[in-house]
């Protein structure tokens, strides 16, 4: 019996060590991306479709576009605010009005746009509910 535990809490020694040595791949980005793709079922597929490719005319594309891989202000104020203007987005126009998601909480936004950032052919940096928090405080 007490050789069981005595292997057992070997075992444990072994990968609790063996973690701590493995290269941690920005865990938190990780962790950002799961918890998004979450707010991103719920709030954005119906829309720009679970493959990000949107609706011609109708909803852009979330894949490689400007907006999603650009600046991140402007991006989270997108999702802040809405959009509401004529797009232009690999050659086709858009104008439906894109609906305010002011009521997501900044870890929400942070989330869903860093899985967009990090989706879809997207490789663009994490977005932080900080950042979110600094957007949201000069929308009045
Ligand atoms: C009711 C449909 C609808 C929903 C829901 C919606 N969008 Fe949009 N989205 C649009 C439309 C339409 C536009 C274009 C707005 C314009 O032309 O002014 C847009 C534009 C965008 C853009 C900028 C243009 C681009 O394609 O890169 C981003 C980024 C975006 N949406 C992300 C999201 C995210 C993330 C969510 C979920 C939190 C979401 N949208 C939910 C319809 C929607």
């Amino acid at each position: 019996m007490s050789k069981l535990f005595l292997t057992l809490g070997a075992l444990m020694l072994v990968i609790v060590a063996g973690s701590s040595f493995m290269p941690q791949q920005q865990p938190s980005l990780k962790a950002s991306i799961t918890r998004g793709k979450e707010v991103y079922t719920t709030y954005c597929l119906a829309c720009h479709q679970a493959d990000g490719t949107g609706v011609p005319n109708l909803n852009p594309p979330l894949a490689k576009t400007s907006w999603v891989n650009g600046d991140k202000k402007r991006l989270i104020n997108v999702l802040l605010k809405g959009l509401d203007e004529e797009i232009e987005i690999n050659g086709e126009v858009y104008s439906n009005p894109m609906p305010s998601h002011a009521h997501l909480k900044d870890q929400e936004v942070a989330d869903v746009l860093t899985y967009v950032r990090n989706s879809f052919g997207n490789k663009a940096s994490l977005i932080t509910p900080a950042e979110v928090a600094a957007v949201r405080k000069t929308i009045k």
